[in-house]
């Protein structure tokens, strides 16, 4: 398969795109290595990802610069997109407001267009932890009344995907590794 994910270099990009590459799977990435946390972090994840034989492709993009993502993209066949390069983390969203608009709502809107345009069937795309709003119960059931972008785009009903997998189980995945503050 050959497969596009965004935020290739973050936490979940990283360890997604190696468990792709590892089966022999077309990787290609892009990310904005923004200094949200450690710059250099995300470069050695991309290093990790360059490793041995794999099929892996990268590009420093940022998915609100919708021309560059295009071109990026133009004439490749993708099985599959696994949109995952967001403004992560709450507090920071008092200091910098913009980022998460710009990023969270732009950027997965360019994304949403680079798969209408390319014909792209498949779409998996992170969720937040917000969907479970202010759930008191132990075990955890996401919030009909969290609105989230997916449900306020065109995706619901549309017919562009075969396929859209909206991933809220990150959470439980990849509890044991994650700070507090980026378990968002
Ligand atoms: N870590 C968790 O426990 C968890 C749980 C649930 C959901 N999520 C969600 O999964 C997604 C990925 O989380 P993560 O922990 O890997 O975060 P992360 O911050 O480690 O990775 C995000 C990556 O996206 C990149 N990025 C941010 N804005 C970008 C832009 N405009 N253009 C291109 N690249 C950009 C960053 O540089 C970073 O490398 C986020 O949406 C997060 O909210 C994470």
């Amino acid at each position: 398969m050959k497969i596009l994910i965004t935020g290739v270099a973050g936490f979940i990009g990283m360890h997604v795109a190696k468990r792709f590459l590892e089966k022999g799977h077309k990787v290609f990435g892009v990310d904005n290595l923004n200094d949200y946390y450690d710059v250099q972090l995300k470069k050695d994840r991309l290093e990790n990802l360059n490793e041995k034989n794999y099929k892996f492709v990268f590009k420093k993009i940022d998915i609100t610069e919708y021309e560059k993502l295009s071109v990026f993209v133009k004439d490749q066949v993708f099985d599959l997109v696994i949109h995952l390069a967001a403004q992560a983390g709450v507090r920071y969203s008092i200091v910098n407001p913009h980022a998460y608009i710009d990023s969270n709502v732009t950027g997965f809107l360019n994304v949403l267009e680079i798969c209408k345009n390319n014909q792209i069937k498949h779409l998996i795309y992170a969720s937040s932890s917000s969907v479970y709003g202010n759930n008191k119960k132990k075990d955890f059931v996401v919030d009909p009344n969290t609105m989230q972008i997916g449900q306020v785009t065109y995706i619901p009903g549309s017919g562009l995907f075969e396929k859209v997998t909206n991933a809220v189980t990150f959470e439980e995945a990849f509890r044991p590794y994650v700070f507090e503050e980026t378990a968002s």
